[in-house]
């Protein structure tokens, strides 16, 4: 026996002869979240759970290992837990839990030792285009649990949608959250969640080690706040919360006091419901069209106050003070790289690397993470799963390496994988573009080095049947990875979707933007 298999793959397995049978087993003080899960997951499998082969688990602090390290000694009588910390048991156990299904309890007699690669591992839920109910977070919490992913992203606000209440602001959720129709059709399409939401989801994220981190886009991305607050917008323009996708132009004036009052005002509330889980505080920053800061009477005076040569200096100047307000609070703000328009970043930031525009600009990324207080990856050629699989095949998600040439290590905080919805409207199709990409991410998240995509294949199989029995279905592998013509076939209706009329419609609505605010200037 060559492998284990296990996803994501330990970092390191040392097996011995024989098997131990596991049908019967005996939890030593089952009192931790991860035991009990793991005693009602090997019941349901229909083994028992009470007497037979003992299962001992403890933490041990001076372990040669990282945080969330572990050892499992499957010996000849029992099976042996230590752990560095409580992450590490819940990650024992959460490795045990998939063998007990793929070996259907009688288990290969080895030591696992293992500790993560990277210590933030995310993925992100956008909830902005389209609204996923609580127990959908719920099962994508779970989902992340069995991948060994301990944070989710969730992206809260959209265009299309604002999905967190904000007491302050309750229009935001009253009339944000609702778009007339969408993408796909011409129904209305709405939801958020409640404070009381929220804190559900963060207390059953935090009991499987999972830290949520809150989006707040800004100050792009922002058209359901304006419609809301048109006094949000350069012109006080009365707009409708986006119903397709595609990049808009209204977006918070970076001029007025208003605007950072408001953010202010939002970001408090947010701390104050996020902030006991999370030291980060994402705020967006991706995307910012500067068209209508370049008309504005308030922006314009704001550059011309604070020095900022052009609009892109006035961006940068929204997101520092932003950072400003976010590290006196006591959290690190994360923000997505803007496109073309980074100036620089925030010293104290975590830059959250998302396009491959940057592609053969290794310097530009090297440049803006060394600057920063850390670098998240997301770079959307491996790890953009709303992607089809034309695009971007699991073996492409498998070649992800997290860590740019040329980078520091230690600057390399961690990687999300990110399910963007604009073209995801429910859970099942979420996990037909999830899985098996989730499964070939996580693991280039928690295990360093070169990786043989053969190889993870063959451990593949036992996984998808281990998740599909979670109510999580996979696609086929003939469909992860495409032939060539049919990957250029979707690469290609992809792309001609991207391209829809909302590029028409922006140019118009410039046009008409810049008719009536130019003379004011
Ligand atoms: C992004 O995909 N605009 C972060
Ligand atoms: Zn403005």
């Amino acid at each position: 026996m060559s492998r284990l298999t296990l996803i994501p793959y330990p970092k390191r397995v040392d097996f011995k002869d024989g098997r131990l049978d596991c049908t019967r087993v005996d939890i030593v003080g089952s009192a931790c979240f991860a035991a009990r899960d793991f005693a009602d997951y090997i019941t349901q499998l229909g083994y028992s759970v009470g007497d037979g082969v003992k299962i001992n688990y403890s933490v041990n602090s001076a372990l040669a290992l990282d945080k969330e390290g572990y050892i499992i000694d499957i010996g000849e009588g029992s099976i042996d837990i230590s752990a560095s910390d409580d992450a590490g048991i819940r990650y024992a156990f959460c490795s045990l839990r998939q063998l007990m299904h793929n070996y259907q309890g009688v288990l290969p007699r080895c030591v696992i030792t293992d500790e993560p690669y990277l210590k933030f591992r995310g993925m992100l839920l956008d909830a902005g285009r389209y609204f996923y109910p609580k127990r959908d977070v719920l099962k994508l919490i779970d989902l992340c649990y069995y991948h060994k992913l301990n944070v989710l992203h969730w992206h809260l606000t959209e265009d299309q949608g604002w999905r967190i209440r904000i007491d302050k602001y309750p229009l935001l959720t009253d009339k944000g959250s609702r778009r007339s129709h969408t993408n796909f059709g011409i129904r209305p399409h709405g939801g958020y969640y409640t404070k009381e939401d929220a804190r559900e989801i963060i207390e059953y994220a935090n009991m499987r080690g999972i830290e949520v981190i809150p989006e707040i886009d800004l100050p792009g991305h922002t058209q359901a706040a304006l419609a809301c607050y048109p006094y949000l917008g350069c012109f006080d323009r009365k707009l409708k919360v986006a119903t397709h996708w595609g990049v808009k132009h209204d977006v918070i004036c970076a001029g007025k006091e208003s605007s950072y009052q408001f953010v202010f005002d939002v970001l408090s509330e947010i701390i104050e419901l996020f902030g006991g889980n999370t030291r980060y505080i994402h705020i967006g920053g991706d995307e910012v069209f500067r068209h209508r800061w370049s008309l504005c009477p308030h922006c314009r005076e704001t550059m011309e106050r604070e020095g900022l040569k052009d609009e892109q200096e006035l961006q940068a100047y929204f997101m520092s003070r932003v950072c400003d307000w976010v590290v006196d609070k006591g959290y690190t703000p994360i923000v997505w790289n803007g496109l073309d328009c980074d100036k620089r970043v925030h010293e104290k930031a975590v830059w959250h690397y998302w396009s491959d525009e940057h592609g053969g600009s290794d310097d530009l990324v090297r440049k803006f993470a060394g600057e920063s207080g850390g670098y998240l990856n997301s770079n959307s050629a491996h790890v953009y799963i709303d992607f089809p699989y034309g695009r971007t095949s699991l073996k492409k998600s498998y070649a992800f390496n997290p860590l740019p040439e040329g980078l520091p290590e230690d600057k390399l905080v961690g990687a999300v994988l990110t399910l963007w919805t604009e073209y995801i409207p429910n859970f099942k199709t979420a996990c037909v573009r999830l899985l098996p990409r989730a499964c070939a991410l996580s693991e280039t998240m928690w295990l360093k080095g070169d990786k043989d995509y053969k190889e993870f294949e063959s451990r593949l199989m036992p996984m998808v049947r281990y998740l599909k029995r979670e109510g999580f279905k996979s696609v086929p592998l003939r469909v992860a990875n495409p032939c060539a013509l049919r990957g250029a076939l979707q690469k290609a209706w992809f792309n001609r979707r991207v391209m829809h009329w909302q590029g028409l419609h922006n140019l118009i609505d410039d046009a008409n933007v810049e008719r009536k605010y130019k003379k004011k200037r």
